[in-house]
């Protein structure tokens, strides 16, 4: 799939830091080749961190329509009209079915469907939402689609596998899973604060705990992912009778710790709901 990934040319309408995380990201692992990458935006100022990766930048959405096989749509979900006016102004040929991928938050398939029907016939749509650690190659990237063929599911797929983890879920889940995927790694970030500042609390330098409190959670979430065991099992399996790690547990569920996170979710979740 690396091989057809390198053949296959990519656009991005919008190059700012979502385009920049997921091309740049690609780019840099090999993935795609930067003659095949096309990136437009609304004015020049991210034109030299395109320009230093060797990728096509212009002003001109419907170059990027024009010169690619699959289409990132990463403006702002209020700049989507705009952007595709722009392309519809724009194109100097009739352009077949393409395959568009919106990283826009709580834009449903049914609106890029209609929109994108107006500029090109039969568009193929992902709905996307990527978190920002695929910035370390650690996202999680869930999508729904409408119209696509099974090789574009399998694009779409190697694509974000490459950026972390991927899965396709019913649309109806993908403000559920935002409300974990999304606005999870600023619950983790607090955790890391939190964690760190207790060890500082107890004399540890402060370089030296936000680097292993970060580690803390790299290695207990590897630990679920690859034993497969129930994190409450892992958890019981490090407390010892009246020992440290049971004390300090204690403290978090006086602070409701699993409640906290299970209330923050759910918040994040009803909060998207609020604003599609
Ligand atoms: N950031 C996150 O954590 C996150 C996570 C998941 C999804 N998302 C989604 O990602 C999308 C992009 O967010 P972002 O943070 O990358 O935004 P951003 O940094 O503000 O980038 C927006 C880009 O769109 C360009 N643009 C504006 N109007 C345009 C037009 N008419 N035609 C072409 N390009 C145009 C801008 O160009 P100029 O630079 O010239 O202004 C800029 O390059 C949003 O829809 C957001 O919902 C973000």
């Amino acid at each position: 799939m690396k091989q057809k990934l390198q053949q296959t040319s990519i656009g991005f309408i919008g190059g700012g830091n979502m385009a920049s995380a997921i091309g740049a990201g690609l780019l840099k692992k090999g993935i795609l080749k930067p003659d095949n990458v096309w990136v437009s935006a609304k004015t020049d100022r991210s034109f030299s961190f395109w320009n230093d990766l060797g990728v096509h930048a212009t002003l001109r959405n419907g170059e990027v329509v024009e010169n690619c096989d699959i289409i990132f749509l990463s403006i702002k979900p209020h700049m989507l009209d705009d952007a595709l006016t722009g392309i519809k102004d724009t194109l100097t040929t009739i352009v077949p079915s393409k395959l568009y991928i919106s990283v826009l938050v709580g834009v449903t398939l049914d609106i890029l469907m209609s929109k994108l029907s107006n500029i090109v016939e039969k568009p193929r749509v992902v709905r996307s939402m990527p978190n920002t650690p695929m910035m370390v190659g650690e996202g999680i990237t869930v999508y729904c689609s409408k119209n696509i063929t099974q090789l574009d599911e399998a694009l779409v797929n190697a694509l974000f596998s490459y950026i972390g983890m991927t899965q396709s879920v019913p649309e109806f889940l993908m403000n559920a899973v935002g409300g974990l995927s999304g606005s999870g790694p600023a619950y983790a970030y607090l955790m890391i604060e939190g964690l760190a500042d207790g060890a500082v609390r107890m004399g540890v330098p402060r370089p030296m705990a936000t680097k292993f409190a970060a580690q803390v959670l790299v290695g207990a979430g590897k630990m679920v992912l690859e034993t497969g065991r129930h994190p409450g099992q892992l958890k019981d399996e490090v407390c010892s009778p009246a020992g440290t790690t049971i004390t300090g547990v204690h403290e978090l569920e006086r602070g409701s710790i699993r409640g906290s996170l299970m209330n923050a979710v759910e918040a994040a979740v009803k909060r998207s709901h609020e604003m599609n």
